[in-house]
């Protein structure tokens, strides 16, 4: 078994940070997001992981080197164009070559292991497996429609969904994927989808499995989900990491990173990059900075890196 993360995307949601600070690269309470994915692969047994890359190759390559930080062993490929996930996992297809693999989107952070659906997947033969997870709205997610623990439909983002069980960011194939790859169209919204790849696995009349995932699901994105996520892991509480100096009240929810000098009157619910220097004359509310930012007014709901626009 073998591992495959997708982590090509710009991360433009968060930008400036991200425009400095490649998303995957990004620490969420203490830890560069990717470490997440490296730590819940690893518990599942896999230890052979190739990242997708972007434009951020350089930056990525530097950064996780060959994986023995990690304690994993790690490749690269560059997915040329942004085209769907679908097509970014194409480019992993010699590294997978006739292994069964984890697909893992980059951008997801789980509260608990998941080994249980990839045994599942081991134990039962099937072609694919996929982690699901019932939401209220489920309508910018995959959605899919179960028959018992069979997978019988997909449908990226419907407009009226016909489940609340939505595809939730981990995914286990065998190698009748790439078998179906080539068939595939664009979306509506100009991609190749995982989720067309699965719908198309079903159509073979392969054995296409939903594992219910019941521990809590985070897509790092967008500020709020960010922030939600950094809540979540430092239960609520403040984490200031090794020679930060803060003057001004912390309160929940926040992560200063190791290095920061920060200057404010108070903070709660936001995230301050290692190293960066944070004069506010006020109190910073539902934010990431990171850089040198300086500002005569407190800041709420932004995201800052030093004048980087
Ligand atoms: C992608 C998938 C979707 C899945 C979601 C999980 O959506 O296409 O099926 O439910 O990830 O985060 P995207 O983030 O590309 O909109």
């Amino acid at each position: 078994m073998k591992g495959v993360v997708l982590a090509a995307g710009k991360g433009t949601r968060l930008y400036p940070v991200t425009k400095v600070v490649p998303k995957p690269l990004l620490p969420i309470a203490g830890k560069i997001t990717l470490a997440y994915a490296f730590d819940q692969l690893k518990d599942c047994g896999v230890r052979e992981i190739c990242v997708v890359v972007g434009e951020n190759e350089p930056a990525m390559r530097e950064a996780l080197g060959d994986g023995h930080q990690f304690g994993i062993d790690l490749q690269f490929v560059r997915q040329t164009d942004p085209h769907g996930l679908a097509h970014a996992v194409g480019f992993a297809k010699d590294f997978v070559g006739s292994d069964d693999f984890v697909l893992y989107l980059g951008d997801a952070i789980y509260s608990r292991s998941f080994a249980e659906h990839v045994e599942r997947f081991r134990a039962s033969g099937c072609a694919n497996l996929n982690l699901v997870k019932p939401v209220e709205d489920p309508r910018r997610f995959g959605v899919a429609n179960v028959d018992g623990e069979r997978i019988v439909k997909l449908v990226e983002k419907p407009q009226h969904p016909e489940s609340n069980l939505v595809m939730a960011g981990m995914y286990v194939f065998g190698p009748q994927l790439w078998e179906v790859l080539p068939d595939l169209t664009p979306s509506l919204r100009g991609e190749y989808e995982i989720t067309d790849a699965i719908q198309l696995l079903v159509d073979r009349g392969e054995l296409v499995l939903a594992g219910v995932y019941t521990g809590e699901w985070f897509d790092t994105g967008t500020l709020d989900s960010f922030l939600e996520t950094t809540r979540f892991l430092v239960q609520n509480r403040s984490l200031v990491g090794a020679g930060a100096q803060v003057h001004g009240e912390i309160g929940s929810g926040v992560v200063i990173g190791e290095g920061a000098e920060l200057d404010c009157d108070s903070i709660e619910d936001a995230a301050v990059l290692p190293g960066s220097k944070i004069q506010v004359k006020g109190s910073i509310r539902h934010c990431i900075l990171g850089g040198e930012v300086s500002s005569s007014a407190g800041l709420d709901g932004v995201i800052r890196y030093g004048n980087v626009q």
